[in-house]
């Protein structure tokens, strides 16, 4: 298997591949993989004739630096399961100091709005951080399709954003939700949840299926107020926050407008653990 710790190596790689005429399908993760990450490599290694995937905790996207410092770290892990699935894959491992050029910073980026709500509003500088580092990636690996999860919706929507404002032609392929057999969404952080923890995080999703039921026939209010009062009740979980937002603005919605897609966001506490979620409500 390939492994490139360094942009230049990488690049050159990636040019080889360019001259030979090979698509290239590209998954970007900060490691500690699990299914939900490995759906998009199997769907980058059917669609493109390469794929590449880099593993890279980027430090600047990181609100918290005790969630930075905490995040998992399974690098020979996360080898062994991407050789098991096809020993073809490029790795791409970047060195940070290298990566960055020694300047380990973000920069600012307009969205056109996308960035200011929800996580933007919970986790500033989040999506600046995210920016920086995928726009650097996109131009390193070149890639003809990039895979993101819809797990981070909010962080799709924006990287979308980011290739139609640098004119970058990549397609951004959406994956749904990877899901353990209990219902919760699929995530890195979820190892670090104690016994306690993993066992009530599941409800996070029955609630979500439940407020798509009543996204039905109730007011978008009383949708709010179910969630908030179904998670305020759990012992073990603390709501941050649940919001119904248009699909394509990702602003906060309080009715109806035909034509329109929403979306149920949520973010809760377990215990120390940020969990994230979404679901797709009925169209109008
Ligand atoms: O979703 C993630 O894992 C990260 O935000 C990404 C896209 C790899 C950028 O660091």
């Amino acid at each position: 298997m390939k492994v490139f710790r360094y942009k230049k190596e990488l690049n050159n790689q990636v040019s080889e591949l360019k001259n030979q005429k090979k698509s290239i399908g590209f998954v970007p993760t900060m490691g500690a993989l699990h299914q939900g990450h490995l759906a998009l490599v199997r769907q980058a290694l059917k669609d493109n004739d390469v794929c590449i995937v880099s593993i890279f905790v980027n430090p600047i996207q990181f609100d918290n630096p005790d969630d930075l410092k905490k995040y998992p770290r399974t690098f020979e892990d996360d080898l062994a399961l991407l050789a098991n699935l096809s020993p073809e894959i490029i790795v791409f491992y970047p060195d940070a100091h290298d990566f960055y050029d020694g300047n380990i910073q973000s920069s600012h980026f307009d969205f056109d709005g996308l960035e200011k709500e929800m996580e933007g509003k919970h986790r500033p500088g989040h999506f600046d951080g995210v920016g920086t580092v995928v726009k650097k990636l996109f131009e390193i690996v070149r890639p003809d399709k990039a895979y993101f999860g819809e797990k981070d919706f909010q962080q799709l929507q924006i990287i979308k954003k980011l290739v139609e404002k640098t004119r970058m032609s990549i397609e951004i392929i959406p994956v749904p939700i990877f899901r353990e057999a209990d219902g919760l969404a699929m995530s890195s952080r979820n190892r670090r949840l104690t016994k306690h923890h993993r066992a009530a995080a599941p409800f996070i999703y029955q609630v979500l299926k439940q407020s798509r039921v009543l996204f039905e026939k109730e007011n978008f209010d009383t949708v709010i107020n179910f969630v908030k009062n179904a998670i305020g009740a759990h012992p073990y979980l603390e709501l941050e926050y649940f919001e119904i937002a248009d699909e394509k603005t990702l602003k906060s919605a309080k009715e109806k407008k035909s034509g329109n897609k929403y979306r149920g966001f949520i973010v809760v506490y377990a215990g120390a653990i940020r969990l994230i979620d979404n679901i797709s409500l009925v169209e109008s």
